[in-house]
């Protein structure tokens, strides 16, 4: 019997994404399902962290008015016949990041075309807007969409937006037995979270292999 064959295309700036689909891609493969990925690679990425509140706030404001970011070219190796098409990457001001939207405009027929493709998303809280942009360009570009694997960040708020801010700025406290740690554990995803991409990982496996 051939391997079913996923291709996941994605983008990370803070790593979140990239540390979600370590575990899913480790559930796929413990269903050995052939996993190819590919790194979406911004020209002139945004500094991390940012260096003044002003360029964070810049950065809020243009990714809000979905500010394509261009990316460098994706390789050869993308196009082909897949079993699903794994899209991911943060929310950025409720809509896809800049790189995610250039990918869509310039590569997103060539790729996703006739494919299955499944958004896999990374935020600290609201997803949805971005879940249905991200779905009404993919089928512009002929693409049947399917729901999305979404991680928002664990943790209630105020602290979240605060923890987000203070990570962007390069400013995150990391004195253990500080007040603000006793609210805010760590920025991102956690463990937890980790072992159900993981879980997400064997489901999608699963469904291939029985032939949905
Ligand atoms: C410029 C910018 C804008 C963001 N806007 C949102 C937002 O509107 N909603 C949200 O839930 N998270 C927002 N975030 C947070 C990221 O989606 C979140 O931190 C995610 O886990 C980062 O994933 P990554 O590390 O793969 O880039 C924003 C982050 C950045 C850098």
């Amino acid at each position: 019997m051939t391997k079913k064959r996923v291709l996941i295309i994605y983008y990370s700036f803070t790593q979140q994404t990239k540390l979600q689909l370590k575990q899913f891609i480790a559930g796929l493969e413990s269903c050995e399902i052939e996993v190819t990925l590919e790194r979406i690679e911004p020209i002139h990425p945004y500094e991390f962290p940012f260096r003044t509140n002003y360029r964070l706030a810049l950065a809020m404001i243009e990714t809000f008015f979905q500010r394509r970011m261009e990316i460098q070219p994706v390789s050869a190796q993308c196009i082909g016949n897949w079993d699903r098409v794994i899209l991911a990457g943060p929310t950025w001001s409720y809509h896809p990041s800049g790189p995610v939207l250039d990918f869509l405009d310039r590569f997103g027929r060539e790729i996703c075309a006739d494919k299955i493709v499944i958004p896999f998303i990374s935020c600290r809280s609201y997803w949805r807007w971005h879940y249905r942009t991200l779905q009404a360009r993919l089928q512009k570009n002929g693409a049947s969409v399917e729901e999305p694997i979404v991680f928002t960040h664990p943790i209630r708020e105020p602290w979240r937006i605060i923890g987000l801010v203070l990570q962007l700025r390069g400013k995150m406290i990391r004195r253990d037995k500080s007040w603000f740690r006793k609210h805010y554990p760590g920025y991102g995803h956690n463990k937890e979270q980790g072992l159900e991409a993981m879980r997400k990982g064997k489901e999608i496996a699963e469904k291939l292999l029985s032939g949905i």
